[in-house]
């Protein structure tokens, strides 16, 4: 038998209408209401799921391409993940929730007041993953946008003044007992008064202590100030790195150096690598899946091109695609690491054609050159991870009860069989989860 791992669903593109081009859309798609998505967490559940993260961003994007965003829904609209957070509570018992919100759209007093708010509505299940992204700062007020590191600092800040304002009612403040004739003893709150770089504001916070820990920190960033930032701060970090042994291991390093560092053991921080498996019936499937996206269609490289525009805020999609790639029509706007990721390996003689062919090729998990294959070839993928010391995984996707069947069905018994997924919840809500092994 295996040593169990953790198990998490990443709805990678946020709660927006992901069914849109899609067959989903023919019947009952509806994204805005939450029954799709209760069908959806109950399902990871009874798979025996740690966690489900919501991405999000605030903003459509750059005010002169958000056509391109929303054209074909994939950068947008996306409604607020915190607010769907209490639906999904509602139709599940163990599942953790984790929206994702950015320091800069909420101030700290009131993202402590509505977090704890939630907490408690749940049951301690509530997770916050916090994202620094800075492109969306012009909604937000006049400040100027912050840099990399500066994004980093103010959710350093953010999150310390989270904490002091949770931590405002001190131990015995909270008496809630008859015999008593009191509910709580107000000499025994602190008074908080935060005068920071980025925030100001008094406490203490209008609502109660926590019974089973605070809302669980996940953090998605992956330079060497998000890795700082997770080992300091989280007690899951979103990961993204090539699934080698000498990759996971140089990754996991970073992180538990950080978290010892800042007084924390590296069992504190669960690190969870995102993978997004096509499960297939045989392995003849997955040949034959594989060896079709070498030979991409008209509409399949359409497609990406509509993707990749939507993502880099560039119009793609108007290119000569037989010509190489001019990479003048990048504005100020596109991150270089997004444009080198689109272009890849490739020379600058290289038709566009090419390069956005190179995105549709698929490889098979059986000998680790992609993510196609069989339950039991995932689940030996995944074996081979915790055999590393791994923590676990995040399955991305969509929340659609469909797509989360399929990824689900044939792997989840066979990763029950091995040892590898959780027989039990623990009591005590998401963090009692993440510790118990
Ligand atoms: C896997 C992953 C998921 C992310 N999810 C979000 C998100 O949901 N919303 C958002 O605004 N930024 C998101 N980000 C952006 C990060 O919060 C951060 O701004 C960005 O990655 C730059 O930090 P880094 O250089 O440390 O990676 C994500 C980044 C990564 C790598």
């Amino acid at each position: 038998m295996s040593r169990p791992q953790h198990f998490g669903w990443f709805l990678a593109r946020g709660f927006g209408p992901h069914g849109w081009g899609h067959p989903y859309l023919d019947w009952n798609y509806r994204w805005t209401e939450p029954a799709l998505y209760q069908d959806s967490v109950r399902a990871l559940e009874q798979a025996g799921f740690d966690l489900l993260i919501i991405e999000d961003a605030p903003s459509l994007g750059s005010p002169r391409t958000i056509d391109l965003r929303i054209r074909h829904a994939f950068g947008g609209p996306k409604h607020d993940p915190l607010l769907l957070a209490p639906y999904l509570f509602a139709a599940t018992s163990h599942l953790g929730v984790v929206p994702t919100v950015n320091p800069a759209a909420s101030l700290p007093y009131t993202a402590a007041r509505q977090f704890a708010t939630l907490q408690h509505l749940s049951g301690h299940r509530l997770g916050i993953n916090v994202v620094t992204d800075t492109g969306s700062a012009r909604h937000f007020g006049i400040a100027p946008q912050l840099d990399h590191d500066g994004a980093y600092d103010r959710a350093e800040e953010w999150l310390a003044g989270i904490r002091a304002l949770w931590n405002s009612w001190g131990d015995g403040a909270l008496i809630a007992d008859p015999a008593h004739g009191r509910y709580a003893d107000g000499a025994l709150l602190a008074p908080v008064q935060h005068r920071g770089e980025y925030f100001s504001f008094d406490g203490p916070l209008n609502a109660i202590p926590f019974t089973d820990g605070e809302p669980a920190i996940v953090s998605p960033g992956g330079s060497g100030r998000g890795l700082a930032f997770a080992g300091a701060n989280s007690a899951v970090q979103l990961a993204l790195a090539p699934l080698d042994e000498k990759s996971i291991t140089e990754y996991r390093a970073k992180i538990h150096a950080s978290a010892v560092a800042h007084g924390r053991s590296p069992d504190d921080i669960k690190i969870l690598f995102a993978i997004q498996p096509v499960i297939v019936s045989s392995p003849e499937e997955a040949d034959r899946l594989v060896a079709a996206s070498r030979h991409p269609d008209e509409a399949a490289i359409r497609y990406i091109a509509e993707r990749q525009s939507s993502d880099l805020e560039t119009d793609l999609t108007a290119l000569d695609l037989d010509a190489p790639l001019d990479l003048s029509v990048f504005g100020e706007h596109v991150s270089h690491g997004s444009i080198r990721r689109l272009v890849g390996a490739h020379d600058a003689d290289t038709p566009l054609r090419t390069i956005l062919a190179a995105h549709a090729k698929l490889g098979r998990i059986s000998d680790r050159s992609g993510f196609v294959g069989t339950a039991n070839e995932f689940a030996d993928l995944i074996e081979e991870l915790g055999s590393w010391g791994n923590d676990g995984v995040l399955l991305w996707g969509d929340l659609h009860p469909v797509t989360v069947h399929r990824v689900l069905d044939d792997l989840v018994p066979i990763l029950r069989r091995r040892g590898v997924l959780r027989t039990e919840y623990a009591a005590g809500g998401l963090q009692a989860n993440l510790r118990a092994f």
